[in-house]
């Protein structure tokens, strides 16, 4: 396949929520190609369909119309089981919430994934050290998420993405609770895995400066903006 082939592909993909009169339309007919290696900023209005888009690239939900194909394959036809599977292989997910355990130190939050799909615990530390290493904290293994400062433990949430190695980084927000500059540390570890390591990552973003220096920003509109007889 040549470089830059597309890693993600939606075809139509159209979702809402909800049924009758308290039906929302959030995506209608969307096509997008997010392409190998490639850091994609995803904008929009607050309420225009941003969780959702990742949620559906991330196989967390299904679309109501339309294909979705990872790597080569139509994963909108999977069942709930080789869903699960291919999630906890080929996506990592981080959100503007870190979700780490809080009974677990930093290692083993890392390892967490590791130790799911069947690794013996040794090892999966070993590799929760390695990846603490490269997202900075190599001297925070044994601390608690509450030991961390807000930047840490998001840094945590990206090396435990990433514990499978999955081709696919989808981050929703992962700076929104952060400061200006652990905002800026999250996004340059980020570009630093793309350079280093051919990771691609969709950015779920509201910071215009971010999305800038995103390879691409694919700006999400409010469906329904055509005027229509009430
Ligand atoms: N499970 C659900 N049930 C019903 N409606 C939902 C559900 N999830 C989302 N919605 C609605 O779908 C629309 C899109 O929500 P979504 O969370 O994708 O927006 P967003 O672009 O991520 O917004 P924000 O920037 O505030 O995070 C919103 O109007 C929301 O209320
Ligand atoms: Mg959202």
């Amino acid at each position: 396949m040549s470089e830059g082939a597309p890693i993600v592909v939606l075809e139509g993909v159209s979702k809402g929520y909800g049924e009758g009169a308290n039906r929302v339309e959030v995506l209608r007919d969307l096509d997008l190609e997010v392409h190998r290696g490639e850091l994609l900023a995803v904008v929009g209005p607050s309420g225009v369909g941003k969780s959702t888009l990742l949620h559906l690239m991330g196989l967390l939900d299904r679309p109501d119309a339309g294909r979705i194909i990872l790597g080569d394959r139509d994963v909108s036809t999977l069942d709930q089981e080789a869903r699960a599977r291919a999630r906890n292989r080929e996506i990592g997910f981080v959100f503007q919430y870190h979700y780490l355990l809080d009974e677990l130190n930093a290692v083993d939050n890392v390892a967490l994934p590791l130790r799911i799909a069947g690794r013996r615990t040794e090892a999966a530390r070993g590799r929760a050290r390695e990846l603490l290493e490269r997202v900075g904290l190599a001297d925070r293994g044994h601390h608690f998420p509450d030991q961390l400062s807000g930047g840490e433990q998001q840094r945590v949430a990206v090396a435990r993405a990433l514990a499978m190695e999955p081709p696919l980084l989808l981050a929703d927000e992962p700076t929104g609770n952060l400061d200006r500059n652990n905002a800026e540390k999250l996004f340059s570890l980020v570009g630093e895995l793309h350079l280093l390591e051919g990771l691609t990552s969709v950015i779920v973003t509201h910071n215009e400066e971010m999305a800038g220096r995103c390879d691409r920003v694919f700006r999400l509109a409010p469906v329904g903006d055509e005027s229509r007889d009430v």
